[in-house]
């Protein structure tokens, strides 16, 4: 079994981390604060190929593999969860969606641009009740012969109002159940649809989440992903790739609470000597550094997984599971590690806390992966 990275994916990573200490970490704060969208800075990620990664060069990708991809997401994710949020759904939900499942027309079309970074794509599965029970869609796609009519709404869409191509997942046949789903591609300008409220979150402020509604939107059949009820499968597939990001994403918020924690309990003096010789700092450090390595080799393992042609649906959601479980418990951690300082923002910690939350709810909430993870163990 081989632990070391390759010098590739170490260029990729040390690519990954120049780009977050020295782009977005000067403006991460301030991004937060405002909620605003890193719109240079996904401009530039495009422009260093990572909004593409795993796209093969033929569709304007950087033809590189997951584990690139999750050495890139760690990377940027210490120190941006709202600039990587916006990189993971464009990489692996979109673009990887297209490039598998879309015919050779929606990958020139569509999918060329998105991997360039030249436009973002957004993901459109929730609504107000289907979120986990994600077969219960209101969203109807009806059949009209040449085109489908589009009606219905849409919730906590990432890249909401900053993407231009939206795959949205739609009941066609209520009666045939998830296999009366489709998955069709929407763009912006289309008639009848329009990006409604923004959300006001608690953690990744910069990424812009919002409500979709679509009236009656004339959506051509060429845009539709796969064969007819296919959707329910098409968004199973992706989002178990999207929970390797996911849990990159996590893992990379654990690595920078774990990071600046270090830095600062060496830094800091309490009772004559830096925190970091007092045991109580000491163990948490510990636990801290022995969880983010364990989540790092779980994602890791999906990664290959996928690259290797193997099943990755239970070892994308143990990914997610785990590194998204050591975020929340860590950076909470690295907050009372800094004490008064960690409280304020400043410091960097109280972000990373507060960005930690939503990597146990999106792409399936923790409970979903436990679902996912047992379904696995259990069946024959
Ligand atoms: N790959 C391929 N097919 C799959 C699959 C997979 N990973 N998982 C399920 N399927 C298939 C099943 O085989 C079944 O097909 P057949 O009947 O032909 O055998 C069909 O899909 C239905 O499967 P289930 O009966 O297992 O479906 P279920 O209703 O019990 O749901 C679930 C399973 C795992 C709970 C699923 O609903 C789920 O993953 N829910 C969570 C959805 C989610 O992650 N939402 C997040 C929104 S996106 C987001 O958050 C993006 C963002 O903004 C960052």
């Amino acid at each position: 079994m081989e632990f070391d990275l390759s010098e590739e994916h170490l260029a990729v990573k040390e690519a990954a981390r120049d780009f977050a200490q020295n782009v977005l970490k000067p403006g991460v704060i301030a991004r937060d604060n405002e909620q605003r969208f890193p719109v240079d800075e996904i401009r530039q990620l495009g422009e260093l190929g990572f909004m593409g990664m795993m796209v093969s060069p033929e569709y304007g990708g950087s033809g590189m593999d997951t584990l690139s991809y999750v050495l890139a997401m760690e990377e940027i994710s210490k120190v941006d969860a709202s600039t990587s949020v916006c990189m993971s759904v464009n990489n692996s939900l979109v673009c990887w969606g297209l490039e598998t499942y879309g015919n050779t027309e929606q990958k020139e079309k569509f999918l060329i641009p998105l991997a360039k970074g030249e436009k973002i794509g957004a993901f459109c599965l929730s609504e107000p009740e289907a979120g986990s029970d994600a077969t219960s869609q209101r969203t109807t796609a009806i059949d009209m012969g040449d085109h489908y009519l589009l009606n219905g709404t849409k919730n906590w869409i990432t890249n909401g109002s900053s993407a231009s191509t939206y795959i949205v997942i739609a009941q066609t046949d209520a009666e045939a159940g998830h296999r009366g789903i489709n998955a069709l591609i929407i763009e912006r300008g289309m008639e009848g649809f329009i990006v409604g409220a923004k959300e006001d979150k608690m953690g990744i402020r910069g990424s812009d989440t919002h409500t979709l509604m679509f009236t009656d939107v004339k959506v051509p059949k060429a845009n539709r992903i796969g064969e007819d009820g296919f959707g329910f499968k098409f968004a199973m597939k992706v989002l178990s790739g999207g929970r390797i990001g996911i849990a990159s994403q996590a893992l990379g918020i654990a690595a920078g609470a774990l990071e600046l924690s270090l830095a600062y309990s060496k830094e800091r003096e309490a009772f004559g000597k830096p925190i970091s010789k007092h045991q109580a700092i000491a163990f948490k450090l510990a636990d801290m550094a022995t969880d983010t390595e364990a989540a790092r080799l779980l994602v890791y393992k999906a990664a290959l997984d996928k690259d290797n042609g193997r099943n990755y649906d239970q070892s994308s959601a143990m990914a997610k599971l785990f590194a998204s479980q050591t975020a929340m418990t860590h950076t909470v951690e690295a907050v009372q590690i800094f004490g008064g300082y960690g409280f304020v923002k400043e410091y960097h910690v109280e972000r990373l806390m507060r960005d930690a939350k939503i990597t146990q709810i999106y792409e399936g909430t923790s409970e979903i992966q436990k679902i996912v993870i047992s379904r696995n163990i259990l069946k024959d």
